[in-house]
């Protein structure tokens, strides 16, 4: 029965699959093809770019395997072998004023209008051809490793206004001579320092010691000593970022996002044992533990009926 079950799976997921058309990348944002605008176009500039006249055109595919002059000699990069697609991005903008005239919500897979999928602008190609040339890995349903630009264009560049709880040994605040002198380090200060240096243009950390505001201490009646305060902060703007060595707890995550745990603690709930006499019965009844009744019966029941 669970094999007929598993056929029956497989065969609804092949089917799938096969509506959805992975070749020509996903409804959301499908891949160009000849009746899209601009395709003959780009057909026409993509010889000077040293690459074949359907690179990329052709629907989901891995065009970059191979390719010497794009870094793929020898495939060693993650993206060398992925599959994607130029797309229409005239099918991939989501428009919620078209989606709500088709009668739809926002999310729907009704039409096309309603949900979209991340596509990057070609910088080069929308220059040399005059028209807005986007590409996608993701409608190919693959992570888009060739660009890291949808990462860095939030911050990089900028002045990250951050709030600092020193917490020494994580958050170690070093008091100077003068207010200028002061220094902060310590293993989550330096980890956090660590990830900016990766950002290129660099971005430039405006740090405040204890910078939680009073306003947002008032808001969460903060008494964590300015933790939910700062997190608070982060969430309406005041900070961009608060460095801290403070716990995610739920009410903190509903207001904004942070960065992976660096460490754990362990809390220990103690109870007194409640003291329990033996019975027969109790003996009895501890082999069959694991189930309750009901699961025991509908077992027997099964091999029965096998
Ligand atoms: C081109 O793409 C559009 C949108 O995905 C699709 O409706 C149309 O059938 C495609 N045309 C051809 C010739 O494949
Ligand atoms: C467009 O592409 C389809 C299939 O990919 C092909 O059958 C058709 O002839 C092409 N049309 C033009 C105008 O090139
Ligand atoms: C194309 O290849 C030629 C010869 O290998 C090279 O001189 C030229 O700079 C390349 N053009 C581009 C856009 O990479
Ligand atoms: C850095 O932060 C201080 C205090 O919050 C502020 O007065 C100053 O204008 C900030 N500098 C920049 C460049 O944002
Ligand atoms: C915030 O509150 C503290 C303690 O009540 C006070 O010392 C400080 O001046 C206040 N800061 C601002 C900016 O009002
Ligand atoms: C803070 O305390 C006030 C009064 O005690 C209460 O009305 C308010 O709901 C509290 N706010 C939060 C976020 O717990």
């Amino acid at each position: 029965m669970i094999a007929a079950m598993a056929r029956r799976l497989c065969f609804i997921l092949h089917a799938w699959f096969a509506a959805c058309g992975l070749a020509s990348g996903s409804f959301e944002c499908p891949c160009i093809n000849n009746s899209s605008e601009g395709f003959a176009q780009l057909r026409e500039k993509l010889p000077e770019f040293n690459v074949s006249n359907d690179y990329g055109l052709d629907g989901c595919k891995a065009y970059d395997v191979g390719h010497r002059n794009l870094g793929c000699a020898r495939n060693a990069l993650s993206f060398c072998s992925k599959s994607w697609c130029y797309v229409d991005v005239k099918l991939c903008r989501q428009n919620d004023e078209k989606c709500k005239d088709e009668g739809d919500k926002p999310g729907s897979r009704a039409s096309p209008h309603c949900r979209s999928r991340p596509h990057v602008r070609s910088n080069p190609l929308s220059d040399v051809t005059g028209t807005e040339v986007f590409y996608s890995y993701e409608t190919c349903g693959n992570i888009n490793s060739y660009s890291d630009d949808d990462l860095f264009k939030v911050h990089a560049g900028n002045v990250v206004a951050g709030a600092v709880l020193a917490w020494p040994p994580w958050v170690v605040h070093e008091q100077g001579i003068d207010e200028k002198q002061s220094e902060f380090r310590g293993p989550e200060y330096n980890f956090f320092q660590h990830v900016l240096n990766l950002f290129d243009p660099d971005i430039s950390l405006n740090v405040t010691l204890s910078g939680y505001t009073n306003q947002s201490v008032a808001i969460t009646n903060d008494t964590s000593g300015g933790y939910s305060a700062c997190v608070y902060d982060v969430a309406v703007g005041n900070y961009d970022v608060c460095i801290a060595d403070l716990w995610i707890t739920p009410e903190r995550r509903l207001l904004t996002t942070f960065l992976p745990p660096l460490r754990e603690d362990t809390f220990y709930l103690v109870v007194k044992r409640k003291p329990s006499q033996v019975h027969f019965w109790t003996r009895f009844h501890s082999p069959f533990k694991p189930f309750s009744f009901g699961a025991w019966a509908s077992a027997i029941r099964a091999c029965i009926e096998l």
